[in-house]
């Protein structure tokens, strides 16, 4: 157990955590969350969601949507999220994250979302044309959180201000209406992994929405297509320097270094220590050892866990009937906080 884990063991937790059926999951949702998620679940109860109402802010072709609400599933899985033991279930089984975020829609303020800085990213120029689902996603994703009056969110460092937002509501909401129904929420962002960016441009964050497939190291890339992406990586001419901190200015330098400690578990300092006076046709050849010998074993697990849609969609039915046991009597509290008469 990590540092981090050990230290939150010692008071009631739970935690709650999902990502976006939109797209590849990538080495990015591996390291930044699914890894990290599958750490704290013998320690925490533990609720991981396929948040497909979040994939709709944008337009997702609908039997696409079905086949990467499974993938993203199997994703999961793939990584170690055991779903005995920790929740695994698709949001929209569980009608009270719509419930619950229509009553945060009314307690956030159009200031806050104004500052959201990946509403800003996603919209670009196109910002009338959006629909307003972007525009009030954190909302729902506060609600995803709060439903289950989750503790701690394990998460990448994008998603800071979005939990940033979400311990916000959760304080207004208890001041408005004279309760201490929801808890301050606490991020975890662990380790190295917390934030890989692409592989083409050292300064942008590894994402499904790339419309680069080479910006990115899918969870179900062959071993092939792995070296091939590692290999064209961008980079640059110099060396690997003896300390990490030698390569500010770098971006992509860093990344690659980053990568290759967050997989083996070790410091920047060491790998450049390690690889220290070497160029990157070396460094490359030593990482997609370290990617496909991490990876390869998941991408298999996915591929077999795929080819049984029935037992993913079993499973998701049984994490979302155990998810509404937890959310029911929550949200009926709040219901009656809010003063709706049942
Ligand atoms: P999403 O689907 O973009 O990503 C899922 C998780 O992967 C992390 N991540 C990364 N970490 C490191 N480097 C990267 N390049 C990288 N890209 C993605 C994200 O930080 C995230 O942890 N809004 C969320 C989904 C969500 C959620 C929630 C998360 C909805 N409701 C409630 C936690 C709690 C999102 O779009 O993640």
């Amino acid at each position: 157990m990590s540092d981090t884990a050990s230290t939150l063991a010692t008071v009631k937790n739970r935690v709650f955590s999902g990502a976006q059926p939109s797209g590849n999951m990538h080495l990015g949702n591996y390291l930044g969350a699914f890894r990290n998620w599958v750490r704290l679940q013998d320690t925490y109860e533990c609720i991981y969601c396929v948040v497909d109402m979040h994939a709709i802010t944008v337009w997702q072709d609908p039997a696409e949507l079905t086949a990467q609400t499974r993938e993203a599933a199997a994703a999961y899985i793939a990584a170690g999220v055991d779903p005995k033991n920790s929740i695994l279930f698709n949001q929209s089984r569980v009608p009270g994250h719509a419930e619950l975020s229509w009553i945060f829609n009314c307690v956030s303020r159009l200031g806050w979302l104004n500052r959201m800085t990946q509403f800003k990213d996603k919209a670009g120029k196109n910002r009338e044309k959006v629909s307003t689902g972007l525009y009030i996603y954190p909302n729902l994703m506060a609600a995803d959180i709060l439903l289950y009056k989750a503790t701690h969110v394990p998460v990448g460092e994008d998603q800071k201000q979005h939990l940033e937002l979400t311990r916000d509501i959760a304080q207004k909401f208890n001041h408005d209406f004279g309760v201490e129904l929801f808890p301050l929420t606490e991020p975890i962002i662990m380790g190295e992994g917390a934030r890989v960016m692409s592989l083409r441009d050292g300064t942008k964050k590894m994402s499904k929405s790339d419309p680069s497939d080479a910006s990115r190291i899918n969870l179900n890339d062959d071993t092939d297509t792995l070296a091939r992406k590692i290999r064209k990586a961008k980079t640059d001419a110099e060396l690997l320097p003896a300390k990490a901190d030698m390569l500010e200015g770098r971006a992509e330098a860093q990344n690659l270094v980053g990568i290759y400690a967050a997989l083996t578990d070790i410091s920047r300092d060491q790998v450049c220590a390690d690889f220290e006076g070497k160029g990157f046709g070396d460094f490359k050849k030593a990482l997609t050892d370290v990617v496909v010998s991490k990876l390869a074993p998941i991408t298999e697990e996915m591929k077999r866990l795929q080819a049984d849609p029935s037992y993913i969609d079993s499973v998701l039915k049984d994490g979302g009937e155990r998810a509404q046991m937890i959310a029911a009597p929550i949200l009926a509290d709040v219901k009656k906080a809010v003063g709706f008469l049942s």
